[in-house]
């Protein structure tokens, strides 16, 4: 059975090389710049976005995220933790459209990238996720990500995140261009326990 809920506030989490801040009004220029990119725009954005002129991708998507949590969404940057620009994007969505679970997705800058700055934010985000309700967690069991299996990249980052491959979802994801791919399902469960990093 599904339910809906309305999002906590995201609040501000910080974990090795990285913050995870709620987005602000002031992050649009960076989302711009950021929007310029194309695997960003192929595989991370929807067409919501990629449908809008060039000059209004930034709005068409940073809008919706600043007003979200009525949708079930936490959206996030990923910012630098001395300067506080934004490095990236990860969003924990669907929270508890089915019970206990979300959906997260997430984008990093070209300029930030080969760090491993997403695999650090995904794991900030599902300890978030699962920590109990009482210590600002969501009280959450099941944490899901899907990919296009073209996305490489991706795959790596959850599997490093602790996101283990559950199977493929067949002609899951259109991309911008309207083509169709298989897309590799991922979860990590509270139950898991730590995600070793390295
Ligand atoms: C996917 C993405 C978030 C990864 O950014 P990142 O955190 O900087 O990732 P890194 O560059 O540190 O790479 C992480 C791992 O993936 C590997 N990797 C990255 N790009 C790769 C590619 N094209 N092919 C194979 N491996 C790749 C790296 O070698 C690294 O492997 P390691 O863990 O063994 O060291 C970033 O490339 C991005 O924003 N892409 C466009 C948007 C997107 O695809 N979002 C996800 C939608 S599902």
């Amino acid at each position: 059975m599904s339910q809906s809920t309305t999002a906590p506030a995201p609040p501000t989490i910080s974990a090795e090389g990285l913050l995870l801040r709620p987005l602000t009004e002031a992050d649009e220029p960076a989302v711009a710049e950021a929007l310029r990119d194309a695997d960003i725009l192929r595989w991370a954005v929807g067409r919501a976005v990629t449908g809008a002129a060039p000059g209004e991708r930034a709005r068409a998507w940073l809008a919706p995220r600043l007003a979200c949590r009525d949708s079930g969404t936490a959206a996030f940057a990923i910012a630098d933790p001395d300067r506080d620009t934004l490095l990236g994007s990860l969003s924990v969505r669907e929270i508890n459209r089915l019970p206990d679970q979300a959906v997260v997705t997430y984008w990093v800058t070209p300029a930030a990238r080969g760090r491993g700055l997403a695999a650090g934010a995904l794991d900030a985000a599902a300890r978030w996720a699962f920590a109990p309700a009482a210590d600002g967690g969501l009280g959450l069991h099941r944490v899901t990500l899907d990919h296009a299996e073209p996305n490489i990249g991706s795959c790596r980052v959850a599997t490093r995140a602790g996101f283990r491959l559950e199977g493929t979802m067949r002609d899951f994801y259109v991309d911008t261009e309207g083509i169709r791919h298989d897309s590799h399902l991922h979860a990590r469960l509270a139950s898991d326990g730590p995600y070793p990093r390295g």
